[in-house]
């Protein structure tokens, strides 16, 4: 009966013979919560039909880990531009005791890759071999990420925590508009990428309220489902990868799958504000980012200075023009480059690049480089508290939206293309403008340098912040800015994620913001002091949730997209 009145309103709303345009009429789909307060859990994520599995899961009795696994496999199915099986990510996991972990499932190099292998003979680099199609795939890391986090902490049956997925792929789900047109946007890239036709591509195009069916991809759950990690790194999903390989040039092999192991690391920790911040370290530039620029801000009065006032935004820019300096040159996988975190970290490290700070003028990226240590834009995020008190923050990605566009026949999932992360030749700009160094050339079975930071933030010894969010390298200046504003300018959580962004990394030298971000006199005023002040497209789409004085969660979703807070 549900479904004959679903169809019906359908019919009605989609009728061609109506005479608004589909903009004015469709309405989203799904049920969008940007904000909410409940009493045990809470789940945000960047899509309500993934949120709702998250929560499904916590009320079956399952914990954060056992919803952050259903939920990476939903987005897989519902937000193929960044949620995936085909890439990889990272974790940060306090429990409820207190005790923190950091997981590693960033993609790999394949063994095969090579130093210059997006360079051509003359050296040229040739920037399409490494974001489009199979060359542009690191091993994924995704699976056996989560088949790890929840061999360690997860409470429900594997397979119960796939499931919701592979329905979601079986039998379809709505898309709404902003997919519709992403889709279509794609859809010529896909083909040039692909050896069929995938399930992205609609004869016609994309309109809201299409369903999106993805047979394939719920096969591979399926495998997953029932044989778990072996569902994606042995038999038929391997076969199949092969095969794409073969068929379009790629790297990964048999081997490359079987031996790819996520990785539990130390998280990045320090103390800030009466704040303990537990952040992702190295192979992630977003925890030691994070720790730079708050710890080059705090000898400054920012709070007087005033939230978005010229002197704040020109303080804060300046330490992350700093910052994002010596990730060009410091910052790398630690297994094949020895990260200097410590002296990158040091207070008096930190005061000594701040020394060159003038408050008048700003400085000039081309003359200031890395500081010399002694020591030797698609990409999802989710926040998960449940009922004990159990915290995940998990940032994922496939790089790119759609990653290399390339979908592995027959398994219905987008590969990845993480090898642009690599720097394919030193002081050639990624697809985030970020330069990199000789520290993240490309090497075979080595994880290229990411921006991801997923956060989690105790007060008084208890987690008081989950955060996260996408948007390459402005990842770690939208988390220190959010940080920022609830713990100085004393936002409320929803002021704090929906106040306007503004992103420094050093080289472009300017000032990215978002529409509207500053005061016309504020900008004014940056300019004289030598900024360069550029608009752009929305910065980031932040997940968080807080602990209120009175011990309840509250869940916010960035209002930049259809993301989605539920509780109970
Ligand atoms: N692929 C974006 C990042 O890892 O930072």
């Amino acid at each position: 009966m549900k479904k004959i009145l679903r169809n019906l309103i359908l019919t009605v709303l989609f009728s061609p013979f109506l005479a608004f345009s589909q903009s004015q009429i469709v309405p989203f789909p799904y049920e969008i919560q940007k904000e909410i307060t409940a009493d045990s859990a809470v789940v945000v994520s960047a899509h309500p039909l993934a949120t709702k599995v998250g929560i499904e899961i916590l009320k079956q009795g399952g914990n954060a880990i056992d919803a952050a696994v259903a939920v990476q496999f939903a987005l897989a199915v519902v937000y193929p531009r960044a949620g995936n099986i085909g890439g990889g990510g990272f974790m940060i996991y306090r429990d409820y005791l207190g005790n923190s972990y950091a997981l590693d499932f960033r993609e790999k190099a394949p063994a095969a890759a090579t130093e210059k292998m997006y360079q051509d003979s003359l050296g040229k680099v040739l920037p399409k071999l490494s974001k489009y199609g199979a060359l542009a795939a690191g091993v994924p890391g995704s699976v056996d990420g989560m088949w790890e986090a929840h061999k360690k902490y997860g409470k429900l049956r594997w397979g119960a925590l796939v499931m919701p997925a592979v329905e979601l792929a079986d039998k379809g789900y709505q898309i709404t508009e902003s997919e519709a047109e992403t889709l279509n946007q794609e859809r010529l890239i896909f083909a040039q990428n692909c050896s069929f036709t995938p399930a992205f591509v609609k004869m016609g195009g994309w309109k809201a309220g299409d369903w999106l069916i993805q047979k394939d991809l719920a096969e591979t759950l399926r495998r997953i489902a029932g044989d778990g990690r072996d569902g994606f790194y042995a038999g038929a999903t391997v076969k199949l990868i092969q095969r794409e390989m073969e068929k379009k040039g790629g790297l990964i092999t048999a081997e490359d799958l079987e031996n790819y192991h996520s990785v539990w690391r130390k998280p990045h920790e320090f103390d800030w504000n009466g704040l303990h911040i537990v952040s992702m370290p190295s192979p992630s530039s977003g925890g030691l980012l994070l720790h730079q620029m708050l710890g080059m801000v705090s000898d400054y009065p920012l709070k007087k200075y005033g939230f978005h006032s010229a002197e704040a935004v020109h303080l804060m820019a300046e330490a992350e023009r700093r910052a994002y300096a010596d990730r060009s040159v410091h910052m790398a996988d630690p297994d094949f480059y020895k990260v200097p975190e410590n002296g990158l970290t040091d207070p008096e490290y930190l005061r000594k690049r701040m020394s060159t700070f003038n408050p008048d003028t700003a400085t000039v990226s081309m003359d200031m480089t890395a500081g010399y240590i002694k020591e030797s834009e698609e990409t999802t995020h989710f926040s998960i508290v449940d009922k004990d008190g159990n915290a995940v923050s998990i940032t994922t990605t496939l790089n790119d939206s759609y990653g290399s566009r390339t979908v592995v026949g027959g398994a219905g999932f987008i590969l990845n293309n993480e090898m642009d992360d690599f720097s394919a030749k030193p002081g050639t700009p990624n697809l985030y403008g970020a330069i990199g160094g000789k520290a993240n050339a490309v090497a075979g079975n080595k994880r290229p340098l990411s921006s991801m930071t997923p956060t989690i933030v105790a007060k008084d010894k208890k987690t008081w912040l989950i955060v996260g969010t996408p948007g390459g390298t402005t990842i770690p200046t939208s988390v220190y800015q959010v940080i920022i504003n609830l713990s100085l300018f004393d936002m409320s959580l929803s002021e704090a994620v929906q106040a306007k962004r503004f992103h420094h990394q050093w080289k472009p030298d300017q000032i990215s913001i978002e529409e509207g971000c500053f005061a016309p006199d504020v900008i004014t005023k940056l300019e004289a002091k030598g900024h360069t002040v550029t608009e752009r497209s929305a910065i980031g789409r932040v997940e968080a949730i807080i602990r209120l004085s009175d011990g309840k969660w509250q869940g916010v979703a960035d209002e930049r997209g259809e993301d989605s807070a539920k509780g109970y």
